[in-house]
C-alpha cells in the first residue's frame, strides 16, 4: 500500500482509539457537581437528570472492545505497515514471514498446493502406472527454482525443457487414465477455456485443440512446452514488401493451395503472381510443400483449417498485417504436475478425434 494511504488508515484506527480513550479519561476526571437532592441540576422539559454510573455489562463490553482493538494494533501491521510488523506471521517458503493479506494467501496456497502435489504423486500417478515421474520432476524442480535465482541463465532453460520433455511418456499414461482426464477436464475449464472454448474447438485467432492440426504439435512432449513456456506465433506484415497487389497474388495463391474451398473464382494470373512471391519469401517458414512448420508454429496452409479465417478477406488481412497470436506460459501460474494434468488432456482430445 502507498504511503499515503498507509498513513490515512494509521491515523484513522489508531487516532480514533486514542479519541476514545482521550474522552473516556476526561469523563472519568471532570466529575459534575451535585445537588442536593443528588440531581445534576440539569432540566429537559421538567425530566431532571442523575448521575448514575453507567451499568455494568455496558462497560465490559467497551472495556473489552478497546483491549481488542489494542490487540489487533499488536497482532497485525497497523501503524504505517513498514514501521510496526505485528507479532503474528505465516509461513511462505518454509520461512516465517510477518503477516501480511498477501502473505497469508500465499501461505495457504502452498498449504493446498502441498496437498494436491501429495494426492497427485501417492495416487494419480501411481493409479496410471506412472509414478517414475516423481524422480523426473524432483529434477525439474531442482533446476527451476535455480532458475529463479538465476534468470539470466538461458543454458538452465535447455536445461529444464529437456526434463520438461521427458516427461512425455507419463502424459501418455495419465491420457490414458480416467481419473486424470477429470481433472485435468477441470483444470482446463477453469484456466483454458476462456481462450480455447469450455469444448475445446477454440474460435477465430485460437486453436481448436481437439483436432488433428498442430501448429506446435501434437506430442506429449510438444504439448508440454507449448503449456509450461507459452507460444508466440510470428507472421511479420506484409504490406510494404510486396505492395497491395503483391498481398492479393498471394493471398490468391494461398486460396489456390488451400483447395479452395469457398469456391471464389480465382484469378489465374494472380495465383501465378502469387506463386512466385510465395516461393520467394514464404517457404522459409511454412515450408516448401506449404504445410507449415511445427518449430515455428508456421500453419500448414495446405489443409483449410484456419487460425484467423479462411475466406478471401481474411487471408488477405493476415498477409497484409501479419499475426501474433499469443498462448500464455503456465509454469509459474500452474506448476508442473497440473501441467501434465493439463497436457494429458489435451492429449486425449486429439486422440479421440483420430480414432
Ligand atoms: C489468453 C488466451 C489463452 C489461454 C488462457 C490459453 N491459451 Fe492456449 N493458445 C492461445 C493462442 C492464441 C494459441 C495459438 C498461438 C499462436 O497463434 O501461435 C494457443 C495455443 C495453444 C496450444 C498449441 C496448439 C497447437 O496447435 O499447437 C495448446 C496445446 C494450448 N494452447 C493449450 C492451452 C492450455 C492447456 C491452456 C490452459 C492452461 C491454454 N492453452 C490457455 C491462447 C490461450
Ligand atoms: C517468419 C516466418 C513466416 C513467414 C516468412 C511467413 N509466415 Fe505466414 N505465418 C507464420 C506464422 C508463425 C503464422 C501463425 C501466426 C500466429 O499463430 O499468430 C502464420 C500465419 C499465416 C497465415 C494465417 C493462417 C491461418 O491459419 O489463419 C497465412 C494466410 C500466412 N501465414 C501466409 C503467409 C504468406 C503468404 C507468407 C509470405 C508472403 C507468409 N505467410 C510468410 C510464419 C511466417
Amino acid at each position: 500500500m502507498s504511503f499515503f494511504w498507509s498513513s490515512w488508515i494509521t491515523i484513522l484506527s489508531l487516532g480514533c482509539w486514542l479519541f476514545i480513550f482521550g474522552v473516556l479519561v476526561w469523563t472519568l476526571r471532570s466529575r459534575p457537581v451535585l445537588e442536593e437532592d443528588e440531581t445534576t441540576g440539569h432540566s429537559y422539559d421538567g425530566i431532571q437528570e442523575y448521575d448514575k454510573p453507567l451499568p455494568k455489562w455496558w462497560l465490559v463490553i467497551f472495556f473489552g472492545t478497546m483491549i481488542w482493538g489494542l490487540g489487533y494494533f499488536i497482532l497485525f501491521p497497523s501503524i504505517q505497515p513498514n514501521t510496526w510488523k505485528g507479532v503474528t506471521t505465516v509461513e511462505v517458503d518454509g520461512e516465517s514471514v510477518p503477516w501480511t493479506s498477501a502473505n497469508e494467501l500465499n501461505s495457504q496456497l502452498q498449504a493446498n498446493n502441498r496437498v494436491f502435489t501429495e494426492n497427485f504423486e501417492q495416487n494419480i500417478l501411481e493409479n496410471a502406472g506412472a509414478s517414475e515421474a516423481t524422480v523426473v520432476l524432483a529434477k525439474l524442480n531442482n533446476l527451476q527454482s535455480q532458475r529463479k535465482a538465476d534468470e539470466e541463465n538461458a543454458e538452465l532453460q535447455t536445461q529444464i525443457d529437456e526434463q520438461v520433455k521427458l516427461l512425455a511418456p507419463y502424459v501418455d499414461k495419465l491420457a490414458s487414465d480416467p481419473e486424470a482426464q477429470k481433472i485435468g477436464n477441470r483444470l482446463f475449464l477453469q484456466n483454458c477455456a476462456l481462450c480455447h472454448g469450455s469444448n475445446a474447438r477454440g474460435a477465430l485467432g485460437y486453436p481448436d485443440l481437439t483436432d488433428n492440426d498442430w501448429l506446435y504439435g501434437g506430442n506429449a512432449d510438444q504439448i508440454l512446452l507449448t503449456i509450461h513456456n507459452g507460444r508466440v506465433g510470428s507472421m511479420a506484415a506484409w504490406q510494404q514488401q510486396l505492395g497491395e497487389s503483391g498481398v492479393r497474388a498471394a493471398a490468391e495463391y494461398v486460396l489456390q493451395l488451400s483447395g479452395n474451398q469457398n469456391d471464389y473464382e480465382l484469378d489465374a494470373a494472380k495465383v501465378a503472381q502469387g506463386k512466385v512471391l510465395f516461393e520467394a519469401n514464404c517457404v522459409v517458414c511454412h515450408g516448401p510443400d506449404a504445410k507449415g512448420s511445427t518449430a515455428i508454429g508456421a500453419p500448414n496452409l495446405t489443409d483449410d483449417i484456419w487460425l484467423f479465417g479462411g475466406d478471401r478477406d481474411a487471408v488477405q488481412t493476415s498477409i497484409r498485417h501479419g499475426r501474433a497470436g499469443v498462448m500464455p506460459e503456465w509454469q509459474t501460474k500452474l506448476g508442473n504436475e497440473r501441467i501434465m494434468l493439463l497436457a494429458a488432456y489435451v492429449r486425449s482430445l486429439s486422440q479421440t478425434a483420430a480414432e
